[in-house]
């Protein structure tokens, strides 16, 4: 077995490598961003791959790279982890629909709760001790979820046709247009920016680049909150207007 995932800003990472190593303990999870990774997963039997929930549907980025590997996990397993801040539904089901058209066999899922990582609508945003009980209550569920597929009765989270149905019209359809494309975004605040391009090599999608001292995009964000969650002047925000948290999953644990 081997964990990958895709994780803006380390909740699904986070959740991925806890149940690969709750699992067996020499169990490793990679990121979908490591360029070795269809090398590593070729020889696995068993993969375990998580990615965060946007909008009730899997990333726009998580939805390509599946269409685009289509060979390497065709006959696979694959066991899925998706994580959200509130409600998603079926998250788990919209990746594992894309699974099952390219010949992948889906044993099972698991939705977890952790902290939201939009950290620019004060809304969503919770306190600090509350983001830690989140993480300790999907630990415990990792382990459990973990232990039912060791024995052969593996979670079904967001799997069925009502999951199906409560994703979609409790949020898929709305927000359809946020996760149909690549995004116009971010929005960077030139008086709060130093150029300092920590942003730069952090953005997976390549989106953000630097020159002549400023930096600008390629219209191609897949919303994943990396950026915004590490600059060190907060000049970047995504769907708000401010930054009120930088969220970042080892602040949690
Ligand atoms: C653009 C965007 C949309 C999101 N939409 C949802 C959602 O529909 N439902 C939900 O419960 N959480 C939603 N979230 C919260 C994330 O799914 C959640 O915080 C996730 O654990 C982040 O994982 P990561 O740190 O691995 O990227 C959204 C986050 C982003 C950035
Ligand atoms: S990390 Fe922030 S301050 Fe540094 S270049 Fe990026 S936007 Fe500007
Ligand atoms: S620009 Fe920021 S939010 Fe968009 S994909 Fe890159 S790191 Fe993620």
């Amino acid at each position: 077995m081997t964990g990958i995932y895709f994780s803006g800003t380390g909740n699904t990472r986070h959740c991925v490598e806890r149940f690969v190593q709750c699992f067996d303990a020499k169990n490793q999870a990679f990121s979908i961003e490591n360029p070795e990774i269809a090398r590593l997963l070729q020889p696995e039997e068993i993969i375990v791959f998580g990615h965060p929930t946007h909008f009730s549907n899997a990333p726009k980025m998580v939805r390509d790279f599946i269409a685009n590997h289509k060979d390497l996990f065709r006959g696979k397993r694959v066991f899925i982890i998706a994580t959200m801040g509130l409600f998603s539904g079926d998250g788990a089901g919209c990746s594992a629909r894309i699974f099952r058209t390219i010949g992948a066999q889906v044993i099972g899922a698991l939705h977890l709760k952790m902290p939201d990582c939009i950290g620019d609508k004060k809304m969503l945003l919770k306190p600090l001790e509350e983001n830690k009980r989140l993480v300790r209550e999907a630990d415990e569920k990792i382990c459990t979820a973990a232990e039912r597929l060791k024995q052969g009765n593996p979670t079904q989270d967001g799997l069925s046709m009502f999951h199906h149905i409560a994703g979609l019209f409790g949020q898929r359809l709305w927000f359809y247009g946020k996760t149909r494309s690549y995004q116009n975004a971010p929005k960077i605040d030139h008086e709060k920016c130093t150029a300092c391009g920590v942003c730069v090599p952090l953005c997976p999608m390549k989106n953000l680049k630097i020159a002549n001292g400023t930096i600008t995009h390629r219209k191609r964000c897949t919303m994943c909150y990396r950026c915004l969650s590490h600059c060190p002047t907060q000049a970047i925000t995504i769907l708000g207007k401010e930054v009120y948290e930088q969220c970042r999953a080892e602040r949690y644990v």
